[in-house]
Order: structure tokens, then sequence, then C-alpha cells
């Protein structure tokens, strides 16, 4: 079972895209709010039937029903306004996140829970404390997010199909995130090659922005982030050995440690199962670790 914590719109979508992906058979999604996980799993399933997909949709407000459950995926918490930036959310979001994990300790403590709350990596982080979990279980969407993204503005700037597009996207998930054209191809040919200089500088800039544009436009993100959560529940639940980048706590990989921050990883059934470490030059190694000061900065205020 794939249980998801937070039932709104997100939380809705991500339910959407792991049934239509028949990942598992039993979906469940929670939340405090009396009726909208129901009600949310009414119309899913609705949907599915005309589909012919037999994947079970429950909603329930009873964080006991979570029990067994191989993922949990945490969407629960306040969502970026307009005008907000991701680190506004910490204090508030924090608190919820807490009491949550308590709960999957509670009732699904052999799952891999998937963080998606933001702000993510400083979330990620208090999710691995207060969970007492592996490290390897502690799985937090948001560069694979940030990286369709990346993908988007490469298929405009080139016209190729995004088929042929591979992209990575890795640090925070928020003001210094690091998109990397040094690590990112067309069918294996270096952007750069294709691309000049400028305009891959340009490509960064508007993949660190658009979140922003999209949430300032029609009040928040939805199908990306729920799509890309499915992304993950897959590579976990069919064992993928997918390379996603994730946040996850760092353990020395890239001279950090007491942080959780994105960085690329085979993802399997196991969890996090590796972390790949890349050779960055200095200016990548610099935004990096502007992203990890960040996130340390913010975690040491709450
Ligand atoms: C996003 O990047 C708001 O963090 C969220 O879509």
């Amino acid at each position: 079972m794939i249980t998801i914590i937070g039932s709104g719109k997100v939380g809705g979508d991500a339910a959407l895209f792991c049934a239509l992906k028949k990942i598992d058979n039993e979906i469940l999604l929670l939340d405090v709010v009396k009726g909208l996980p129901q009600g949310e799993a009414m119309d899913l399933n609705h949907m599915l039937s005309e589909q012919g997909i037999d994947v079970n949709i429950r909603g329930s407000n009873d964080y006991s029903d979570m029990k067994d459950s191989k993922v949990v995926v945490v969407v629960a918490g306040s969502g970026r306004k307009p005008g907000m930036t991701r680190m506004d959310l910490l204090k508030i979001n924090a608190g919820i996140v807490k009491d949550v994990v308590e709960n999957i300790k509670k009732y699904a403590s052999d799952s891999i829970i998937v963080p998606v709350t933001n702000p993510l990596d400083p979330i990620v982080h208090i999710t691995y404390k207060t969970s007492g979990f592996d490290r390897s279980r502690i799985i937090g969407m948001g560069n694979m997010l940030d990286l369709s993204r990346f993908i988007q503005f490469i298929h405009e700037a080139t016209g190729h199909s995004r088929d042929s597009i591979r992209a990575l996207v890795i640090g925070e998930h928020g003001e210094s995130m690091l998109p990397l054209p040094r690590f990112s191809t067309v069918s294996g040919i270096p952007l750069s090659s294709i691309l000049p200089s400028e305009k891959l500088d340009q490509l960064v800039q508007d993949t660190r922005q658009v979140a922003a544009k999209v949430i300032e436009l029609k009040g928040a993100t939805v199908h990306a982030p729920g799509n890309a959560i499915s992304a993950i529940v897959e590579a976990i639940l069919k064992d993928r050995k997918r390379v996603i980048p994730v946040a996850t706590p760092l353990d020395g990989e890239y001279g950090q440690s007491n942080v959780s921050i994105g960085v690329p990883a085979v993802i399997g059934r196991k969890g996090v199962e590796k972390i790949i470490e890349l050779d960055l030059n200095q200016q990548e190694r610099e935004w990096f670790n502007k992203g990890v000061d960040g996130v340390k900065t913010a975690l040491a205020g709450i």
C-alpha cells in the first residue's frame, strides 16, 4: 500500500499518477480535514472505473489506517503562496511534519518516507531526526521536480524531443538549486555543444525561478509535483534502480554532514541504495555549498 498524507491538490494528483501507473493496488489518502480525502478518493475511483484500472483508492482521517504501508508520501502542510519563499514556510510546517512523522513511526515503522512538504530540504532533515529511520529510508522529492522544469526549458530552447533530453538538477530545492548543464545531454550529446553558454546560463536562471512564476499565475504547482512523486514511488516499489536526484541526509558525501539536500542517488526497493558523488567544478560546488549553508541556517533557526 502507498499512503499519501495530505489530500490537497498535490496529494490528489500524486494518487492519480500512482494509480494510472499501477504502481500498487492500494492507495490510501490521509488528511486531518474531514471529508476531503474521502471525496478525493471517490472522485479518483470513478475515473479509474471508466479506465478499467483495478487500483483501489481509500480516503481516511485515521492515521492507524496506514498500517503496513510500504511507502508514505508526506505532502501535509501549508503550501507556498504568491510572494513567499519556501523558507517562509518552515516554521508553520516543521510542527505539522513532526506530528505526522510520529504517526508514521507508530503505524508504518517499516516504511520508506517520501517528504514533499516545503521547505523541502530542512523538512527532510527534520523527518530523518524525528523518525530515527535509517537515512536510506528518507527520500525527499524536490530536484526531480526541478529537473522536469529544466527539461522543458531545454526542449523549448532546442526544439528537440523531451524524450531525448536527460537533465540533472541537484542541491537545495530553493533559491540556490543547481541545474547542471555539464551533466545534461540531448541523447548523450553535451548541452554545451548545442547551446551557447549565455543561453545555458539563462536556462539555469529560468529553472530556478519558474515555480514562483507558476504560483503567481495559478496559485500553486500541482501536476509536475504530483507526477514527480509518482516517479520516485515507482522507482522504489518497482525496484527500478533509477538514478534520481533526491533530498537525503548526507554523511560525508560532498564534504557535508548533519544536513539533508538534493544529490543524485540510486533508488530501489531499499530506498536510497547509493549516493552518487559528482566531480563538481568550483562554481558548481559554490552553489551547492550555498544551498547547504541555507538549509543549515534554517535548521538552526527552529
Ligand atoms: C515547487 O517547486 C512549490 O516547491 C514547490 O513546485
